[in-house]
């Protein structure tokens, strides 16, 4: 075994039962808001569980991901890069697309894999399917994937009747497109998937990952990007119904049941002492779909937007015997994933610019975060506008600010759809410690120096846009219909006979 190279981590190594080197499990949920979980203060969410990793573990205030919208925000956290640098924008991938995340991007697992551990990723992909599923999981270093590989309202609504009194699908999905399949690796299990037995089916999958892994004494990364509590939601028997806060409320459920599923395996299986779980969300909460589109808790707006409630997220790290529980409102990013793994498992970490900085002292420590900024770009990010939000230490600077279709719904006029882009010259500033909600632009006549914290923001800015490499648009490629997962490749007429 590779030395460990800080003195703390060797410690932990004894601490932690034998030489093996530590696992992973990340677990990332989707469109859930900063508000939606127990433990960040719903009065009527059900999320023992996670409100059990909370407890035991580190719990974030101040934790981002990268984009408002899915796909972007998922190649960050896998590469530890903003998505302009991979091309995943503007938007989001569809079933038909013909980019997805490049082969020449390191992930997770590739950064795992020379060092032998096992690696499966199980639930919602979202960076791309294209032609012969060569964008899937297995293709980005991952041994094995079960899963749907993008957003379950990619398809026509089908066998969402999960809800007494036998409610279909809340809204509306895709009609133009194939019934969402359900692979295992790169092969078509169903299709259509029957979301009513999925949740078990990943849990079974989870659990039997990490069961075999442990028993051949492999080290292992786990990623568990979950399809909760995105639209539409469902749930099956353990949780249908079983919630005050109705179908998103029971889809929640369902997810930590499975979080919760994940933990007693690790126990079980004796590695829970030498396993970190990292657990946050995509992006914040999809408001258009009013009280089943999640919640954003104390901040402002919700998916789609640059305001807090798009990209500031629940994150929560679990490691018992080596994170000592409590709180830190250090800031932080699904970007410090990456570089955090890579240093905890003595791996190297990719030779590209990183985004991503080491969190290690912030969960072991209670330490000072190396992060002392944050980027907010928007869901179609150009380097003609360049970041339209900048955080730097407690404040936030928008230089442009826009609502959005998906946090339409709400009283606040600023998240909807009609609140079109507006540039800021100076920006608009918030101090997000004193007014989390950015209710309350700072002004000359406060106790800030505004001319010098302008002067920093610039720098900052600045150097960060200079240091900017925009990749291709794997996005901007395009779709053909032909590339949509087909069970039955032959068949006619598509895409409604691919049926299996
Ligand atoms: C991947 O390849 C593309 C196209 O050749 C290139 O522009 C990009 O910089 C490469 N990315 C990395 C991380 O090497
Ligand atoms: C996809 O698979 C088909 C059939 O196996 C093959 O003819 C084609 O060349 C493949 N395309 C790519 C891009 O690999």
């Amino acid at each position: 075994m590779e030395l460990p190279r800080l003195g703390f981590v060797a410690l932990l190594c004894i601490c932690a039962q034998g030489t093996s080197p530590p696992n992973f499990v990340v677990i990332f949920a989707d469109d859930l808001g900063f508000g939606d979980l127990g433990c960040y203060g719903h009065p009527s969410s059900l999320t023992p569980n996670l409100d059990r990793l909370a407890a035991g573990g580190l719990r974030f205030t101040d934790f981002y991901c990268t984009s408002p919208v899915c796909s972007p925000s998922r190649a960050s956290l896998l590469t530890g890069r903003y998505q302009t640098r991979s091309g995943i924008y503007p938007g989001v991938l569809y079933p038909a697309s013909i980019g997805g995340l490049p082969h020449n991007e390191t992930t997770i697992a590739e950064v795992l894999k020379p060092l032998g551990y096992a690696t499966a990723a199980v639930g919602k992909w979202h960076l791309g399917f294209g032609q012969n599923g060569t964008f899937l999981p297995t293709k980005q270093g991952f041994d094995e994937y079960l899963g749907i590989p993008y957003s379950h309202d990619m398809g026509p609504c089908h066998n969402l009747t999960c809800f007494p009194p036998d409610i279909k699908c809340f809204g509306q999905c895709d009609i133009d497109t194939v019934l969402v399949p359900l692979m295992h690796n790169e092969v078509i299990k169903e299709q259509p998937v029957n979301f009513l037995n999925l949740e078990r089916a990943y849990s079974d999958f989870a659990t039997s990952f990490i069961t075999t892994s442990a028993k051949k004494k492999q080290p292992f990364f786990l990623y568990y990007p979950s399809h909760h509590t995105h639209y539409p939601q469902y749930a099956g028997q353990e949780a249908a119904g079983k919630t005050s806060r109705g179908p998103f409320g029971d889809s929640l459920l369902e997810f930590d049941n499975t979080v919760g599923k994940v933990l007693a395996s690790l126990e079980e299986n004796g590695v829970i002492h030498n396993t970190l779980v990292f657990f946050t969300s995509d992006n914040g909460p999809s408001l258009i779909r009013m009280s089943r589109g999640g919640n954003a808790g104390a901040l402002r707006c919700g998916k789609g937007t640059t305001y807090e409630g798009g990209m500031r997220e629940p994150a929560i790290a679990f490691w018992p015997g080596t994170i000592t529980p409590g709180v830190t409102h250090e800031l932080a990013s699904t970007l410090d994933i990456l570089p955090t793994i890579a240093r905890l498992a003595g791996a190297k970490t990719p030779p590209v610019e990183l985004d991503g900085v080491d969190m290690t002292e912030v969960l072991i420590n209670h330490g000072t975060s190396k992060r002392e900024a944050m980027m907010f770009y928007p869901t179609d990010p150009s380097e003609n506008f360049g970041l339209f939000a900048l955080r730097l230490g407690k404040y936030k600077a928008h230089f442009y600010t826009r609502g959005s279709t998906l946090s339409s719904t709400t009283p606040d006029k600023e998240c909807s759809v009609f609140a079109t882009l507006t540039a800021h010259d100076p920006p608009l500033l918030f101090d997000l410690e004193a007014d989390p909600s950015e209710h309350y632009p700072l002004g000359p006549s406060g106790e800030t120096d505004i001319p010098a914290l302008l002067e920093r923001i610039k720098k900052v800015k600045k150097q960060f846009e200079a240091s900017m490499v925009f990749g291709e648009s794997q996005i901007g490629k395009g779709s053909d219909p032909q590339l949509q997962p087909c069970c039955s490749p032959q068949c006619s007429p598509k895409p409604h006979c691919c049926q299996c």
